[in-house]
């Protein structure tokens, strides 16, 4: 008998085998990425492909960073002396925790979504992934603006390297609350690393941040999105 081609199969499929079946082809994708990543040799930069082979692994189409800017985090993550503090995590958390974890520089990465928080930490887990711990924090009104109620109590006193990408950037202020509220933890040298910087709500808190403090912008146009990249001076 001739077999049945793939995709007649598919539609044969119930919705939750399907579902399944999908499953258990990206968390084998993101394993396969990661292990890749782990076995490259120290100070070594991912492949555009292997990047490319994390983002389908991650399989969160919208919400994830391109490969442009996830190139710039892992440049940066190969080198920082650290601590990071990352706005919003998702795949760039596994990164950072593959480049710098593993050279025990420590992420701490703010997340007001519960569930997303849960997935975070069982992608961590695991993927076998050290150095990335993902604090639920609220997000909160703070004096004009909303951003995370950030527990500064409990979070390092300097980071080297901020990974920029969160809180969601339709909150009034957008991403505008980290300057304000975590300016004192950034010394100079301090590296900011904006995502969607052509977005006008992103080139906004640019603007905003350039008259609170003396920053080097440099703005990077790519194929795939753009972002900036800016130095406390
Ligand atoms: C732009 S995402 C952060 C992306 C991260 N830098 C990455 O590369 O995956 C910022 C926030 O969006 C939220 N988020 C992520 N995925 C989402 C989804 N599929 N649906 C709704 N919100 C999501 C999370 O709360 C996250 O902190």
């Amino acid at each position: 008998m001739k077999a049945a081609p793939i995709p007649a199969l598919k539609r044969l499929m119930p919705t939750r085998v399907k579902s399944l079946a999908k499953d258990t082809f990206v968390n084998w994708k993101l394993r396969r990425a990661v292990k890749e990543i782990n076995k490259l040799p120290a100070g070594e930069m991912p492949t555009a492909e292997m990047l490319v082979n994390l983002q389908i692994g991650w399989n969160n189409d919208g919400y994830v960073a391109r490969t442009g800017y996830l190139s710039e985090v892992a440049r940066h993550a190969l080198t920082t002396a650290g601590p990071i503090l990352e706005c919003g995590s998702g795949l760039t958390s596994l990164l950072l925790g593959l480049l710098a974890g593993k050279r025990g520089v420590k992420t701490y990465s703010l997340e007001h979504m519960a569930e997303w928080r849960d997935r975070m930490n069982t992608s961590l887990n695991r993927c076998r992934i050290p150095n990335v711990q993902v604090e639920l924090v609220s997000l909160k009104e703070h004096d004009g603006f909303t951003w995370y109620d950030a527990l500064l109590a409990t979070l390092q006193p300097q980071f080297a390297l901020v990974i920029c990408d969160g809180p969601p950037g339709h909150i009034n202020g957008g991403r505008y609350g980290l300057l304000p509220l975590f300016g004192e933890r950034l010394p100079s040298g301090s590296v900011i690393l904006l995502d969607d910087a052509d977005r006008a709500g992103e080139a906004e808190v640019m603007r905003r941040w350039q008259t609170e403090a003396d920053l080097h912008i440099a703005l990077h146009e790519t194929a795939n999105g753009s972002y900036a990249v800016l130095t406390r001076n």
